[in-house]
């Protein structure tokens, strides 16, 4: 039987792009190309991953470079390209330089790939999400921003040390735009199917909700001279599984709303279900009327971003 292997491209390789890769092939997603505007550092990297791999016993065929061509027919892409944040910028402030850049990459991609999902990484998450279905022309079903895996996973990793439980028991997400308003939903946290209510007190949730939330920053205050990669790396990967392996999985992630939750035009963070289409569909959850208010102000700051970026004429 004729089957051909996944194939993934991840797009800039830098440290979340290359540790993309390296999570990407290690799991023997399928083939992985390493793409940056340094080409022998995409190449260099790639070549790196592929001689891991006798060691590690992985079958993927990495490679690398500068021509968008070597990405031909991906299943996924994924954008990780743009400068990360340093001590004291926000998010926001990425948000001309990277726009330019994920404009360029979604083109390019979209160009040699036009059936691909794209996974977006960069930052500001959610404004570049904008910029990467304008510039590929995909439909909202083939264009997802990672967020809320990462920052479900940095609160799910907070709650299992807290509680000294496997973090395969934890789960939890986070809804709303990946910056400083987004909104974890403790009332939706469960521990082995307990809800975390009966597990934690409300000062020990609040405390590790605020820790949620300022996440990305604890990270890039402790390295100073870039943002976190391990976890926002694993959390693409894990997007590219559920799309790749068809396992229709419910995941927090930036997607185009389009009057879910009243919210339209709009890429913001909700669960969603993933599958070999990209976005199946967004089960509808019932929110409490603050947790409502939190998702509408987060709305409102992407809302606000977009506007920006309108103005700036990018
Ligand atoms: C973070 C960056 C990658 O949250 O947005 O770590």
């Amino acid at each position: 039987m004729a089957t051909r292997r996944a194939k993934i491209s991840v797009i800039g390789a830098g440290f979340v792009g290359s540790t993309c890769a390296h999570w990407a092939a290690s799991r023997e997603l399928g083939d992985v190309v390493l793409i940056d505007i340094n080409g022998d550092a995409a190449k260099g990297r790639a070549l790196d991953l592929h001689e891991s791999s006798p060691v590690e016993g992985f079958d993927s065929n990495i490679t690398g470079g500068s021509d968008y061509a070597l990405t031909q027919d991906s299943d996924v892409v994924i954008i990780t390209a743009g400068l990360p944040r340093k001590p004291g910028m926000s998010r926001d402030d990425l948000l001309s330089t990277n726009a330019k850049i994920v404009k360029e990459c979604a083109e390019q991609s979209a160009k040699f790939s036009p059936h691909s999902v794209l996974i977006i990484v960069s930052n500001p998450l959610d404004a570049m999400c904008h910029v990467a279905m304008k510039a590929s022309g995909f439909p909202r079903e083939r264009v997802l921003g990672m967020a809320g895996v990462l920052d479900g996973a940095r609160f799910r990793s907070f709650i299992a040390r807290e509680l000294d439980v496997s973090v395969e028991d934890v789960q939890a997400f986070v809804f709303g735009g990946h910056g400083d308003t987004m909104v974890p939903m403790p009332r939706y946290v469960t521990v082995g199917g307990i809800p975390l209510e009966q597990l934690l007190s409300k000062e020990k949730i609040d405390a590790i909700v605020d820790r949620t939330r300022k996440g990305g920053a604890e990270i890039v205050n402790l390295l100073k001279t870039g943002s976190a990669y391990y976890a926002p790396s694993a959390a693409a990967v894990q997007m590219a599984e559920a799309i790749i392996k068809d396992k229709k999985r419910y995941l927090p992630c930036a997607v185009l709303l389009q009057g879910e939750y009243g919210t339209k035009d709009l890429f913001c963070g909700v669960v969603a279900k993933l599958g070999a289409k990209g976005l199946e569909s967004i089960p509808t959850l019932s929110l409490n009327s603050e947790e409502k208010a939190m998702f509408e102000k987060s709305a409102a700051s992407v809302k606000e971003l977009v506007e920006a970026m309108a103005k700036l004429g990018v």
